[in-house]
């Protein structure tokens, strides 16, 4: 039987700043940002949006109400989860009306959730075939104003129905993983911002990325040439290229500028929405599958999921007949081009807005945010979600 991924959703914020205009507001070179890490646009998520919201909002239009009947298991990756104990998961349920009868859990490592999720969603659908799992991905990446990983924010969510018989991509068997205890980057629960080691980052993503690809090429007799694609999680764009450089001498030229220019494909959307975290490598992998438009059923591709702490694993996947006809691009189109720039000061401001943390109450303007799913405000230490179409 094969499993793999039937339907995939994105949602991001409204809001996005130019990183040129960060640039020259934090006095750096603006081909730092545009060329050094790789970035053009920054998703902002206004206070009307938390991970909640965005998965929901990703999720929204790709269920069916088959699916929803058929899902039994919906499994949230975030590294931004809005409570200790309960699952964001288990509101995104209600917020779409999903079939009761079903499990409901957050995962957490890093940017490694998602993966976490697809992995677990495999053996679900391997157990119970006629089953659908949803598996969500969503995050806002803060770092802090004025520091070194700002330029490497951003925010959004991916969704993706796991089935038997997918339509768009069926995974292979194979499947590489690593763990090691790292402190590159991490998140004290008293802390809104991410601490991180940046270059330890960087060091560690490509020492795994080296690992396990050698680990993979062991287990699976595969080589550079049988990929027609790697997809990389992207904290920024040129992360993912740092890894792929690496392993590109190991095959012939015409197999390098294939991957090279595929990957410069994958890296379109996270170019201009910024580091989702758990999304990121999903995002990747729905740029490729939107913007390559040649891009044949059958190909395989690569992905390689890092979450930082750390947790890494390649896996691969083989695209599906037809299975172009099931991706939403003109939707994913319509929502980059219907968003609104900020300017620099008012990314500061919104970046400052943060929900109280006494239990106080508040009303948030959901008329400024064009999102169908919002968070409206807190009460008694609830948070308040509106579905505005319900
Ligand atoms: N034109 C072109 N490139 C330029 C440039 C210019 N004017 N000025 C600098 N650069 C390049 C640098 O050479 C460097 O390229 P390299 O990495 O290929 O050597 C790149 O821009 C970044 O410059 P650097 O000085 O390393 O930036 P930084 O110290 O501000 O930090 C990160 C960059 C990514 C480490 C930082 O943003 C960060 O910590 N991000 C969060 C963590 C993260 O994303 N980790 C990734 C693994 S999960």
């Amino acid at each position: 039987m094969d499993i793999g991924i039937d339907k995939i959703g994105f949602y991001a914020p409204h809001l996005y700043v130019d990183m040129n205009k960060l640039a020259v507001s934090r006095e750096v070179e603006p081909e730092k940002f545009t060329i050094g890490i790789g970035q053009e646009k920054m998703a902002v998520a206004p206070i009307t949006q938390d991970t909640v919201t965005l998965a929901a909002n990703a999720a929204l239009d790709i269920l069916t109400e088959a699916d929803k009947e058929k899902i039994d298991f919906v499994i949230f990756g975030t590294e931004t989860g809005v409570d200790h104990s309960k699952s964001a998961g288990v509101y995104i349920h209600h917020l779409l009306g999903m079939n009761p009868w079903a499990r409901t859990v957050e995962v957490k490592q890093a940017c490694y959730g998602a993966t976490a999720a697809i992995q677990m969603a495999k053996g679900h659908i391997a157990l119970n075939p006629s089953s659908k799992v949803l598996v969500l991905g969503a995050d806002i990446a803060r770092y802090g104003l004025k520091t070194s990983g700002e330029a490497t924010q951003g925010a959004g969510a991916i969704a993706m129905v796991i089935s038997a018989e997918p339509k768009i991509m069926k995974l292979e068997e194979h499947s590489a993983y690593l763990t090691a205890d790292v402190m590159d980057f991490w998140r004290p629960v008293y802390s809104e911002m991410a601490l991180v080691d940046g270059k330890l980052s960087n060091e560690q993503y490509i020492s795994f990325f080296s690992k396990i690809w050698g680990k993979y090429k062991e287990k699976s007799g595969l080589a550079l040439q049988d990929f027609e694609a790697i997809c990389y999680h992207l904290p920024y764009t040129k992360m993912g290229y740092k890894a792929l450089k690496t392993v590109l001498d190991e095959t012939a030229e015409e197999t390098q500028e294939r991957l090279l220019s595929n990957y410069k494909i994958s890296t379109q959307y996270s170019r201009n929405i910024g580091n989702i975290y758990t999304g990121s490598l999903y995002l990747a992998l729905l740029s490729l599958l939107e913007q390559k438009e040649d891009l044949a059923a059958g190909s395989r591709i690569g992905l390689f999921s890092y979450g930082s702490g750390a947790v890494g694993e390649f896996f691969t996947g083989i695209l599906q007949p037809n299975y172009r006809n099931y991706l939403n691009t003109r939707q994913h189109t319509e929502l980059f081009s219907a968003r609104t720039e900020v300017s620099v000061s008012e990314y500061e401001q919104i970046f400052a807005e943060t929900l109280p943390k006494d239990g106080t109450s508040i009303e948030l303007d959901t008329d400024q945010d064009p999102a169908k799913i919002c968070l409206a405000g807190m009460k008694d230490h609830m948070r308040q979600y509106i579905h505005k179409t319900k």
